[in-house]
């Protein structure tokens, strides 16, 4: 038989396709289910118990110093420093870690194809080991970005959202699924340990700022874990407190950023905080996890624990705490016992595991996602760069101080400028290649620096290194370096100089609040330093600037005197003394704004009376008596004149506000509002534009004004203007109402103040709303259990 080339084709295809379809159906009979991403509930279904009671629980994790588990023996509690460590369990020392260095794991199912996904810290940059059984040959170092509080004060949510895109691609790269991060809890009083992992005092920062960072990492298909969820404002018996909050400050404040943040960007999950809030942990509140955050905001994703927080797994499997971190051995077999017992339905359990399902098949470890291990840290290292910049505040410029002229030379003083501090510790600190010291800024910018001054701190500091105490553990850190005594040989550097540059830095971290003596407050030998100094240099008619090299507020009204500038710093990142050149050179015009109060004096501070709680000896409950005055809501309802205001920053140039316009007198469903900023200076800048709205007050005592919207204008050059317009919804125009669980917006009329800071409003207009409107009703949640006796200013 004869048969034509093409026709051979076809049979071969016919046969090829026969056999194909028989082998598909062998297949399909004989193949185990494998979870794909339309086949989450068919996986549910076919999960046993115990593989459910696994998935909900992690894998556990090596912690630092803690022993492994012995085999052939039940693993036992441990007690570390008065903390219960559950059991370990023994699947985190034997499986081997994909990612070593990174937080935690959670079990694999290898029957139905569920792969093990790994998360890893923190907010300012990913936290892995950089080097992998000593060899050196290949690291993996990440970028420190530069902290949250920084990056909220550049008010920029498209320089957020790059920095969120360079970070995502490291979480990536590196082979993490979820990064534990950002961290976004308000910053309710300075002394907070953690406020540098965090964005601002006010909820819209804190939630725009969230909602860009979250978009940009989670555009390179991995995920965050927005976090600490929720009024988890203080270290101090962070395990244990116990947050006495009103309603009405919990929606308005505590609450209001992370809905934000939910709608605008989907966090693939959020992590529950540790503390107790109105008397039960965050982690065990029904209304707080599923009422709140999935039923009213709609969370798709699902919520995990913060490390060992909270209390009885099956509570917080109950409450929709869907997964529990680190996760332990005990957790999953209490769970078995409660479903087994009907203490637990396994209707809530199954949408705990929906849940983490639905997360697991958009990760990398689902999709087999090769990753590089080299991520472009060269190009990442220079977002750091222009972000630092692009968030620190100039808070004083007196008789053009700053820029620093080029051709001039710079005594160099302060323990910082030498070792600099890139970002907090404990969980937010970040493994990087390299820090970029201010001294090494200075020199790669190309001004000349004191050199004998410079030699004599690095042998101090060389020494003091030797003497200072190892870590005992991840939470230990040592008491920082006095400051050099420079009593000796400063009348020498200002005959030598042309001006004085000190930095007088801060770190904190997890763990620990800071103290008011000698943190807060300068210690005596940083106030000797900054007087002897401008001393020195003031007699012979040289200029003294401070850098601020610091993760959280401090005094300056004390000192601020003496100097003629100040930059504050921030923590930068690990281009640090590159980014601070570039703003002390001029490069970069200064355009942060503080998205935190500076207050005159700690007194000031509405939370000073209450903070960190009682009884002062161990706190066990702390109640925000403040309620919503927090921050600028509070100096401004009371008349108390801040040190530096919320939204104040100074700049290189100058801008002009003008042409106000609404869109309409009266408002209906939203109202425009347009402004121009005209650089009326001689120099290229940026301006921020802050929109404060003043509220009727009918039956509730309300803030005098609340940001409403922000924006940053472009670089504009000399001469040149930009119109910015905003939109004002209903929403905007609401209060909280507790006893009608309802948010609305009074009848009355409302001023729209747009300002450069706070206090520095340019431009006023006011609209009308003829009637009451109902914007949303809730259902009621977080009710405390205790009256409290609530701050109300009218
Ligand atoms: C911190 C979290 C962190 C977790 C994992 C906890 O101690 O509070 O912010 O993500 O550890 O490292």
């Amino acid at each position: 038989m004869k048969i034509s080339y093409r026709s051979g084709v076809a049979i071969v295809i016919m046969w090829a396709a026969g056999s194909l379809n028989s082998s598909v159906q062998a297949q399909t009979k004989k193949q185990p289910l494998q979870l794909r991403a339309n086949n989450v509930k068919q996986i549910v279904a076919a999960m046993t118990l115990e593989e459910k009671s696994k998935l909900v629980v992690g894998m556990g994790f090596k912690m630092p110093g803690v022993p492994p588990p012995v085999k052939g023996k039940k693993p036992e509690a441990i007690d570390i420093g008065g903390f219960k460590l559950p059991p370990s369990d023994p699947d985190a020392y034997n499986i081997p870690e994909k990612v070593p260095g990174a937080a935690g794991r959670t079990h694999a199912i290898p029957r139905l194809g569920i792969p093990s996904i790994t998360v890893s810290d923190g907010p300012a940059g990913l936290r892995i080991e950089p080097i992998r059984n000593g060899d050196k040959s290949k690291t993996y170092y990440a970028t420190a970005f530069p902290v949250a509080t920084l990056l909220a004060s550049s008010w920029d949510t498209q320089l957020v959202n790059k920095v969120g895109v360079a970070f995502g691609n490291e979480v990536r790269e590196y082979g993490v699924d979820i990064l534990l991060a950002p961290g976004m809890n308000i910053h309710r009083n300075p002394l907070g340990g953690r406020n540098f992992e965090y964005y601002s005092e006010d909820p819209l920062v804190a939630g725009s700022m969230t909602a860009a960072i979250v978009n940009g990492i989670q555009s390179n298909g991995v995920g965050t874990s927005i976090k600490h969820y929720a009024a988890n404002n203080q270290e101090t018996n962070r395990n244990s407190i116990n947050t006495i909050v009103s309603e009405r400050a919990m929606r308005e404040i505590y609450l209001k950023g992370f809905g934000i943040a939910v709608k605008k960007s989907q966090p693939w999950t959020v992590m529950s905080s540790y503390n107790k809030l109105n008397g039960t942990f965050t982690s065990e509140r029904r209304d707080l996890l599923t009422t709140v955050l999935k039923n009213e905001w709609g969370l798709k994703g699902f919520v995990m624990t913060d490390w060992f927080g909270g209390k009885d797994a099956v509570a917080q499997m109950k409450a929709g705490n869907d997964l529990i971190m680190p996760g332990s051995p005990d957790k999953s077999e209490a769970i078995v016992a409660a479903v087994k017992n009907g203490s637990l339905a396994i209707t809530q359990l199954n949408a705990n595991v929906e849940r983490i399902l639905n997360v697991i098949i958009k990760s990398p470890s689902f999709t087999k996602y090769k990753y590089s291990d080299a991520p472009d840290l060269a190009a990442h290292a220079k977002v750091a760069r222009e972000a630092a910049a692009q968030g620190m505040v100039l808070l004083k410029n007196d008789d053009h101080a700053l820029p620093f002229y080029p051709a001039k030379r710079i005594a160099v003083f302060g323990n910082t400028s030498y070792d600099i501090i890139a970002g907090g510790t404990g969980s937010g600190d970040v493994n990087k290649a390299y820090t970029i010291s201010l001294m090494q800024g200075l020199t790669n910018a190309g001004f000349k620096v004191q050199e004998k001054l410079s030699g004599s701190y690095a042998a101090y500091l060389a020494d003091m290194k030797l003497k200072q105490p190892k870590p005992k553990n991840f939470f230990d850190h040592p008491a920082p370096i006095p400051e050099m005594d420079v009593n000796g040989i400063v009348a020498d550097e200002a005959a030598g100089a042309d001006e004085a540059l000190i930095t007088i830095g801060r770190n904190a971290g997890e763990g620990a609040d800071r103290k008011l003596d000698g943190d807060y407050y300068l210690n005596d030998a940083e106030k000797g330093l900054i007087r002897g100094v401008a001393d020195a240099f003031h007699a012979k008619g040289k200029k003294v600037v401070v850098v601020l090299n610091i993760g959280g507020v401090i005094d300056v009204a004390s000192w601020r005197d003496e100097v003629d500038g100040i930059l504050l710093a921030w923590q930068p990142g690990l281009e640090a003394g590159n980014a601070i050149a570039d703003v002390l050179s001029g490069m970069v015009n200064p355009s942060g704004k503080l998205a935190t109060t500076f207050p005159m004096d700690y007194k000031d501070v509405p939370s000073a009376g209450n903070f960190p709680g009682t009884p002062a000896a161990k706190p066990e409950t702390v109640t925000y008596e403040e309620g919503i005055y927090v921050g600028y809501r509070y100096y401004d309802a009371a008349s108390i004149k801040p040190a530096y205001e919320f939204g104040y920053g100074l700049s290189y140039t100058k801008f002009k506000f003008s042409d106000l316009k609404l869109s309409a007198p009266n408002f209906m469903h939203s109202i425009t509002a347009t402004v121009t900023v005209k650089n009326t200076g001689d120099i290229a800048g940026k301006e921020v534009v802050q929109l404060y709205l003043g509220a009727p007050k009918k039956d509730l005592d309300k803030p005098e004004q609340e940001l409403k919207a922000f924006a940053k204008t472009r670089l504009l050059a000399a001469g040149e203007s930009q119109t910015l317009s905003f939109t004002i919804k209903a929403a905007d125009l609401a209060s909280f109402y507790t006893s009608r669980e309802a948010w609305i917006a009074d009848a009355g009329k409302y001023e729209v103040r747009i300002g450069s800071s706070s206090r520095q409003i340019e431009e006023k207009a006011s609209f009308k709303l003829a009637k009451d409107i109902t914007v949303e009703k809730v259902v009621k949640a977080l009710v405390p259990e205790v009256a409290i006796n609530e701050l109300k200013l009218k």
